[in-house]
This record gives C-alpha cells, structure tokens and sequence, in this order.
C-alpha cells in the first residue's frame, strides 16, 4: 500500500491534496511526468501528474479535483490509508532550458501541475512571469507557492473576485506585448490551452502544453490516449504528455474527452447513492 502521510481540502473541498509514500518514484520523478493510481483491487486507472516530490522523505505530492466516482473514492482515504497500486513515473519529463524569458500560465487544477515545471524553469535560470486563473478567489490553488517561483505573478478570475477581472489569456497578450519571450507553458482545461496556442502561434512564441487523454495502461499498449499533433497520431503517455501547443488538434481532443461522459456521470451518482 502507499500511505497518505498529508491530506489537505482546497477549493471548498472540490480540490484534494495527497503527499504519499513512494519512495522509488520520488527518487526517479522529474517535473511533467505523472502517475496511474488505483484505489483498490477494483478500482479505476486514474492519470495524475505529480505536483511535487520529495525524494529525501520519500513523497510524491498529487493535487486532484473530485469530478467523478474515483476521485470521489480517492477523497474518501484519510492520512494513514492509502492506495493500493501507483506507476511511475511515467512519460517524458519537461525539457528545461535557459530561454532568457519564460511565461507559465495556469487555471484550475492545472496550476499544480504548472508548479514544479515553474520551478524548474526558473532554477534553469530564466526570468519566469507566471499567469494564474480560476472561476473565482475561493477556488484559487497554489497562489503562494506560484509566487514563489515566479519573478512576477498575474492573477486572474473570471469573476473578478481576485486580481484581474478575465481570463489568462488577456494578461498573457499584455505580457507577450512588453517582453520579448522565449516559451510559454500553459497548462489547464483544455479550451484555455487551445486559445493559449492561439495567441502565442500569432507572436511566433514558442508553447507546450500539458495534455490529459483519457488513459488505461500509460505505457503505449492499448492507445487510449491517442491524441493528434502535427496530423500525426501521437500517444499522450509515452510522447507526451507535453506536446507543442501549435500543432494539437484541440477540438479532436475535446471530442475525445466527452466520449464517456455520460456513463461517468452515472457511474458517480450510483457511488453518491450508495454512500448516503
Ligand atoms: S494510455 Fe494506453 S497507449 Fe497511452
């Protein structure tokens, strides 16, 4: 088993932090990869791209949104329980350079992952301007710890209860006009993405982005999370999960993504049912 050492409840409870034991992958894991875990036995895959490790105590740090019936399982584990199986790491690690200036933007639970990337990018020596953005204040993650890796940080909502009242994609085109920037890493829905590599395409800026197929074994076998970049089919889990931003087909990813939605929604009602 790999036990829950820290559980934390972000965004009202929508959003759950877990730091968990696993030492062979805190060793090894490097910022961009991620990991499957399953609760139990029966449990689902679930893909999840760590937001931080600690290779000295042996932790691996995952920041997930309850969305469905088994990240509804996963909330139920309290600290000292914990999940029967996790693999990883698993993908390509972000490929970190010195491009002089590099933005980061993220939204929602993407900003986790965006963290240690931000990180990196700045112990690479980069001047690194970060954007961040959710619906509102209270569902805002990682405000202090993306500050602290960022030489500037912009905060956006889109209801304007907090920083700049829109979207990252606004702020983006006003730092993009006063700096001259080597790279932007946006990571987040998947519409934010699309309209980040938008902009950045039309200021020739370079982009990755960090996509989120659906997944089953990770390993390049069963082609689930076959995503299409450059009119090549490409798989997220083995070529990815960071792609250039410019050449994802975005609304082919989308379509993907709803593929199950309805039997999700049901399989997460029946889990409510049974729990109440
Ligand atoms: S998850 Fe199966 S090929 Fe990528």
């Amino acid at each position: 088993m790999f036990k829950i050492v820290r559980r934390e409840e972000m965004s009202g409870g929508t959003v759950v932090l877990n730091e968990i034991e696993a030492p062979l992958i805190a060793r090894k894991a490097k910022p961009g990869q991620f990991v499957i875990i399953k609760a139990n036995e029966t449990g689902e895959r679930v893909p999840l791209t760590m937001a931080d490790t600690d290779p000295v105590k042996g932790t691996i740090t995952l920041i997930y949104m309850v969305v469905g019936k088994s990240t509804a399982l996963f909330k139920t584990l309290k600290v000292g329980e914990g999940y029967q199986d996790i693999i990883g790491p698993l993908g390509k690690p972000t490929h970190l350079e010195n491009v002089g200036t590099a933005v980061c933007v993220g939204g929602g639970t993407g900003i986790a992952v965006l963290h240690p990337i931000t990180r990196g990018l700045k112990q690479a020596g980069n001047k690194v301007i970060s954007i961040i953005g959710a619906r509102s204040k209270n569902i805002l993650i990682l405000e202090d710890q993306m500050r602290a890796v960022s030489d500037e940080l912009h905060v956006c909502t889109d209801d304007g209860s907090y920083g700049h009242h829109g979207f990252v994609t606004e702020v983006l085109k006003t730092v993009l006009d006063k700096n001259k920037v080597g790279l932007v890493v946006g990571i987040g829905p998947v519409p934010m993405m699309k309209f980040v590599s938008k902009i950045t395409k039309d200021y020739g800026v370079k982009t990755l982005v960090s996509l989120n197929p659906i997944m089953i074994d990770g390993t390049g076998m069963c082609g689930g999370c076959r995503v299409t970049v450059g009119g090549k089919t490409q798989f997220a889990c083995v070529d990815g999960p960071e792609f250039d931003g410019h050449l994802v087909d975005f609304d082919e990813l989308t379509l993907r993504l709803q593929a199950y939605c309805e039997d999700e929604k049901e399989c997460y009602n029946n889990f409510c049912t049974l729990k109440a």
